[in-house]
């Protein structure tokens, strides 16, 4: 009965009879648990049995459908696996649940022959679930990119349009109710790590693998980076992305410069977008508000009426959790980062002598590392001269060696900044 809970009993109750005429039956909110009864709440609790206990939720007979609003992968783990048992349909919000836990929920909801909805697990209000499960199950999926953690794209905005500073923008996150209950989920990538590995598992049809996904955040990310990649076109997005290769599947969640033309790099603020590329439908983009709570509970009660609709219908009909049949996963292996290609944006920081632009171009160039934009930037007084190149998509394992070799050169100072760039164009 947090942020969630209460935007979800508010949009249950405000569009009651539209949801009615919907589902095919009304839905009301029974029962409900809450560590603190007493507090003061955004939805009106009048008709609900309210407890601090959950489990009594739970185990309650008349209760059909569970809704999971808690967060964490400990209790709310357990309560989900026991209205499992008990025979509940259930619905959660929780991607870190989904992302670490999803196959064995899913094993014992095919068991029990019920279903475990998480629209609002991913990308807030978007239905993004629903299209990539059902809306493009003609398609193979090729690949997919999103920026689908609000609080690291609103910091990244406000860096970027007011020169904002970074703890002020996280505070401004928390106070809203868009950050996670610990904030280093946002800001580390772990927040976007989690659904990324839901999002890759239904466009693929392989299982959850979380422990494989690369997650780096966007805490290393300086106001000068920012303004340098506008110079050359390009904004700065912290992006999840999972694309499938003859290799296997890449699937990494990291800060990413993304040509200013695209549609997705214009999604600012708390907004979160997901672009996914079908080999039929093309590249196609879902965009709307990745957090807070009405737009959650959108998500949420639009599952409840799935499961409501889906209540008189054969578990064998079901629209697969994973998207594919549960016995058709794939076993396409994640991709170890070194594997990886992508573009780099490169910074480094350098003495202003003769040979030294020389030197870092005949290390790229050792390396078959081909350079698209090159940029210097004048030096102030004493100060080091900056250089910022551009390069065109490189095997990562081959860029790590050259930027070790030019970390190496005398005349460059301190470690370099590499960002990758991604042109997220039709191919
Ligand atoms: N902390 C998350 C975000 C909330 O900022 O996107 C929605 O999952």
């Amino acid at each position: 009965m947090g942020t969630v809970g209460g935007g979800t009993v508010n949009v249950l109750t405000r569009n009651a009879e539209e949801i009615a005429r919907r589902a095919g039956r009304g839905i009301v909110v029974t029962h409900a648990a809450a560590r603190d009864i007493n507090k003061p709440r955004i939805c009106d609790t009048t008709n609900i049995t309210l407890t601090t206990t959950p489990q009594d939720v739970v185990n309650d007979p008349d209760v059909q459908i569970v809704i999971e609003l808690i967060g964490g992968d400990t209790l709310a783990r357990e309560l989900v696996m026991a209205a499992i048992a008990n025979g509940k349909h259930v619905v959660t919000a929780n991607k870190a649940l989904i992302a670490k836990h999803g196959n064995e929920i899913f094993a014992a909801a095919q068991k029990q022959g019920v279903v475990v909805a998480f629209e609002a697990a991913v990308a807030g209000g978007i239905p993004i679930i629903k299209a990539l499960r059902e809306g493009l199950a003609g398609n193979r999926v090729e690949w997919l990119a999103g920026i689908i953690n609000g609080t690291g794209n609103f910091i990244l905005t406000e860096m970027r349009d007011n020169g904002s500073d970074f703890g002020d923008v996280l505070a401004e996150a928390q106070r809203l109710g868009y950050a996670e209950a610990d904030p280093t989920f946002d800001v580390e990538g772990i927040d976007a790590a989690h659904k990324l590995t839901i999002l890759a598992s239904i466009a693929f049809g392989i299982p959850l693998q979380f422990e494989a996904c690369y997650t780096e955040g966007i805490t290393k990310i300086t106001r000068e980076d920012i303004v340098y990649a506008e110079e050359l076109g390009y904004r700065i997005k912290h992006l999840g992305v999972a694309r499938r290769t003859d290799a296997g599947v890449e699937l990494r969640v990291h800060p990413t410069l993304i040509p200013e033309r695209r549609l997705i790099a214009n999604v600012d603020g708390v907004m979160n977008a997901v672009l996914v590329k079908g080999d039929a439908v093309g590249p196609t983009l879902y965009y709307g508000a990745g957090a807070g709570a009405d737009p959650t509970a959108s998500a949420v009660v639009a599952d409840v009426v799935d499961v409501v609709r889906t209540l008189t219908s054969d578990p064998e009909n079901r629209v697969p959790h994973l998207a594919f049949q549960a016995d058709s996963l794939s076993d396409l292996p994640i991709l170890p980062m070194a594997a990886v290609e992508t573009a780099y944006y490169v910074r480094l920081q350098c003495e202003d002598k003769p040979g030294v632009l020389a030197n870092v171009a005949s290390i790229l160039g050792n390396s078959e590392i081909s350079i698209e934009a090159i940029l210097q930037k004048e030096p102030v007084g004493n100060a080091p001269a900056t250089i910022i190149l551009l390069t065109h998509r490189v095997n990562e394992g081959k860029m790590n060696q050259a930027i070790s070799t030019i970390e190496g050169l005398e005349a460059v100072i301190g470690d370099v900044m590499r960002i990758r760039l991604e042109h997220l164009d039709a191919d």
